[in-house]
């Protein structure tokens, strides 16, 4: 599993905005759909090309398309989707499956309550995408989800992610390459990243 930390100047500009604490709603949804589609660009910059002939108004001419395995994404519930429409603006033809998880507040473990995939995810190129890659529980049970479901080609895409969140995945999955905008310190008493932005869930749909 590599780890790569998309350092683009507009990501690290956007994230720290993101982080704050006065960020409203408004601004930190627009914000993480920005993040999101920056990241993506980065993510998709060695997908595969193939030569078509086409017609320009002035000659015929040999011109690249994407060739290779379509894409999918797949937010994890509820803070991914705040993630979705950014990529999507760029990767308009990607199919979105959603897999619904939240993490008990005592234990940390995820706790699955929703999946719904594309029919033909084993042919996809997969995006999990999350905000938080925090104890990696999540992550890591999506992860697994998606495996039984099919999916062979998976990678993972989050804002902003614990050390341990990375090791775990990193054990349980060593087949899935990692995307983050950061890593930060650890992970504090009540598993939340630190520093962080806080719940991301919470900030994207005013829910606290
Ligand atoms: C948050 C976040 C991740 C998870 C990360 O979701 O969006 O899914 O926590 O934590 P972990 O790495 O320790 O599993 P949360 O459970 O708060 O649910 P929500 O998206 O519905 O707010
Ligand atoms: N989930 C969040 O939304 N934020 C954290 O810091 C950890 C888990």
């Amino acid at each position: 599993m590599g780890v790569y930390v998309l350092d683009h100047p507009l990501i690290q500009h956007k994230l720290t905005y993101i982080r704050r604490k006065k960020t409203g709603t408004k601004a930190f949804r627009e914000l993480v759909e920005e993040v999101s589609a920056l990241m993506a660009y980065e993510i998709t910059r060695e997908m595969p090309l193939e030569e078509i002939t086409i017609e320009t108004p002035v000659a015929t001419m040999e011109s690249k398309i994407l060739s290779g395995k379509k894409l999918g994404l797949v937010p994890i519930l509820r803070a991914g989707l705040g993630m979705v429409d950014g990529i999507l603006r760029l990767i308009p033809a990607a199919k979105v499956g959603h897999i619904g998880l939240y993490r008990d507040p005592e234990t940390l473990e995820p706790v699955q309550y929703y999946a719904k995939m594309p029919s033909d995810i084993e042919e996809r190129e997969l995006i999990v995408i999350d905000p938080m890659l925090a104890t990696g529980g999540s992550a890591a049970e999506a992860l697994i989800r998606l495996k039984e479901m099919g999916a062979r080609n998976l990678k993972l895409m989050c804002l902003v992610a614990a050390p341990e969140g990375i090791e775990r995945v990193q054990h349980e999955h060593p087949d899935v390459d990692l995307y983050v905008a950061a890593i930060d310190e650890r992970l504090n008493e009540h598993g939340y990243i630190t520093p962080g932005l806080g719940d991301a869930g919470d900030r994207l749909f005013g829910t606290r």
